[in-house]
């Protein structure tokens, strides 16, 4: 299951034919980082860069140039190098990105220096997300620069620079049926995963046996990496948004807050489940956490096309106020403490994200300072959550250090959505049951 050649140039020529006329796109690749001295961190290709290529080596530039007659779409790679090869792993070099990955030209990104500033000579706009790679926007500098200093021999440099983004993740937002097909995939073996970590939960065990368990269950199924660094935060580490230490041991009538996906095939699954350590949720835990999987079910009824970005989050809020209050843990009034925004001690994140190649995926959230409409083929997560601090002395104490998120990746179809990630249950009948099978 992968991304079809047909795919990829289909998403080039939509790309260009969106330029302006005249127009070049610079987009580059991933490079290799350095983990520690001379190990380097797995290699993760640029999201744009593999969206548009499917071409999965590091110092490559992919180069868009709409109506060039002796090629629009051209590739700067590494060389082949039997060396190097022999080393580090097969390269396509030039000849393979244009046999294999559908490229019109491609050349060694040592001759880089040479031909790109001919190829940018009387170009009107270059497009291209200045910003994110220091190094790479002094090279693109450079190579301007260089034309420049030819004014005076007739060369005409380049007029002005526009963000590829904006029409790029545009384009990245709406998923392909190949696309869904990925990231449904990529659901299902992040569900099984946290099946898994669920069936193996018991008290001693450590934070780091479940993720461990998960991991494993990723890398089985072909899915090579996390999305994200796993959290996996046994009873107050719940209320850590963003715990990743993972190293503290379960405890019996503790819950566990599990936040991990795969990648699968450049994708991203994003899933988060809280389960009782032990299988049993006590009075207090099943409280909370019916008030968030009602929040969670109410968002997940407002996805569909006409309604708004905001709508799920304004569910979630309106959900979890109210519980809140019915719990003791707020005092109020609903309407006046939505106002104060009172829930934000509990709640203070949003409903969710887009999700995609990246996990918190690109594309516009408003247009023109509006909450978007949600549109088929848009896919998104809700992820509501009440987390009680454990220094929340305004509480009583038997609800502090309780945390709770339900996340799930959903997708807008044309009647309504469709949620990639319920091979893994959130009921608490459904989570006890599985619990007490295993
Ligand atoms: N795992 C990151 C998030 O839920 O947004
Ligand atoms: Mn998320
Ligand atoms: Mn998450």
């Amino acid at each position: 299951m992968n991304i079809s050649k047909a795919e990829y140039s289909r998403r080039r020529k939509n790309l260009m034919a969106m330029m302006e006329p005249n127009s070049i796109a610079l987009v580059p690749a991933a490079r290799e980082c350095t983990r520690s001295r001379d190990t380097e961190y797995t290699f993760r290709q640029d999201s744009d860069f593999l969206y548009l290529t499917g071409f999965d080596e590091p110092d490559g530039v992919l180069v868009l140039i709409p109506g060039r007659r002796a090629g629009q779409v051209v590739l700067f790679c590494r060389d082949r190098d039997p060396e190097m090869e022999l080393w580090n792993g097969y390269r396509a070099g030039p000849e393979g990105a244009v046999a294999e990955f559908g490229m019109d030209d491609a050349f060694p990104i040592e001759d880089i220096d040479d031909i790109l500033p001919g190829l940018l000579e009387s170009k009107q706009h270059i497009y291209y997300s200045m910003g994110h790679n220091d190094d790479f926007d002094r090279r693109v500098m450079g190579w301007v620069n260089q034309i420049r200093r030819q004014i005076r021999t007739g060369a005409k440099p380049p007029g002005d620079f526009t963000d590829l983004a904006f029409l790029l993740h545009e384009q990245r937002l709406f998923k392909t049926a190949q696309e869904l097909k990925i990231m449904r995939r990529a659901g299902a073996i992040s569900a099984e995963a946290h099946c898994r970590a669920m069936r193996e939960s018991r008290e001693g065990r450590y934070e780091y046996h479940l993720e461990g368990a998960i991991l494993h269950e990723f890398v089985e199924n072909g899915a090579r990496a996390a999305a994200y660094n796993s959290i996996v935060g046994g009873g107050q580490n719940a209320c850590v948004l963003h715990y990743t230490e993972n190293r503290d041991k379960l405890r019996d009538g503790d819950l566990v807050l599990i936040d991990a996906g795969c990648e699968y095939q450049g994708y991203a699954a994003d899933i988060t489940r809280t389960f009782p350590v032990n299988g049993r949720f006590s009075p207090e835990q099943r409280a909370l956490y019916e008030v968030v999987l009602k929040a969670q079910l109410a968002a997940i009824a407002k996805v569909k096309p006409g309604n708004t970005w905001n709508q799920p989050h304004d569910a979630t809020v309106r959900v979890i106020t109210r519980g809140l209050v019915e719990l003791g843990l707020l005092k109020g009034n609903e309407k006046d403490l939505i106002k104060a925004e009172a829930y934000k001690d509990f709640y203070m994140h949003r409903a969710g994200h887009w999700l995609g190649m990246d996990v918190h995926d690109v594309g516009d959230y408003r247009i023109d300072g509006r909450w978007r409409q949600l549109e088929p083929g848009m896919v998104l997560t809700i992820e509501p959550g009440i987390y009680v601090s454990p220094t929340n002395n305004k509480v009583a104490k038997k609800w502090r250090g309780i945390g709770v998120r339900i996340e799930d990746d959903v997708a807008v179809t044309a009647e309504g959505c469709e949620v990639f990630t319920d091979g893994v249950p959130k009921t608490i009948e459904g989570i006890e049951k599985l619990m007490a099978a295993s």
